[in-house]
């Protein structure tokens, strides 16, 4: 991170990998990580909803962590890998076994609560290939849905994680 040469003294340049590209952009030091991402670098999939650290819809991986973005400056992720809702699908724009998953599901509605849903529940698949109904419960009520009642993502993620056992 460094002050911009020439310009408005409180921006500063923070340098972070988003999705496995390099990315820079100039920001105030009170710039959560969210606002950076949707504002500056126009990765607009991760959503706003509280800015308090409740909802989840912030939720974005960073360094391998789920991490709510709106609590978060940005200038704290200068130099650090930050993976978002989209970069889950493939380069070829295959979805992931996780998002087909809450396809089949009707594991969305309006999707505003989506992106961070997914970010939580991909992580846990990644360090738990067999969770349990109520591991899968334990991360979702980190997140608030108004449209789906739930079901439809626990049984969603369960299914990504069966299907993604068969594969192996
Ligand atoms: S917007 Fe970050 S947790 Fe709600
Ligand atoms: S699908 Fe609408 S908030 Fe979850």
């Amino acid at each position: 991170m460094s002050r911009e040469p020439n310009e408005d003294s409180r921006r500063f340049l923070v340098k972070l990998t988003l999705n496995g590209k390099e990315r820079t952009g100039y920001c105030e030091p009170r710039t959560t990580l969210c606002d950076f991402l949707r504002h500056h670098l126009g990765a607009t999939g991760t959503h706003v909803g509280c800015e308090h650290g409740v909802c989840g819809a912030c939720t974005v991986n960073v360094d391998g962590k789920p991490v709510r973005s709106c609590l978060m400056f940005a200038f704290q992720a200068d130099g650090l890998q930050v993976n978002t809702v989209e970069g889950v699908a493939g380069e070829d724009g295959r979805l992931s076994a996780l998002q087909q998953a809450f396809r089949r599901h009707h594991a969305l509605q309006c999707g505003f609560c989506t992106p961070g849903m997914l970010i939580s529940c991909q992580d846990l698949l990644d360090r738990n290939p067999r969770p349990s109904r109520e591991e899968v419960l334990e991360v979702v009520s980190g997140h608030l849905c108004r449209c789906t009642g739930y079901v439809g993502i626990v049984n969603a993620v369960l299914d990504a994680a069966a299907r993604q056992r068969e594969l192996k």
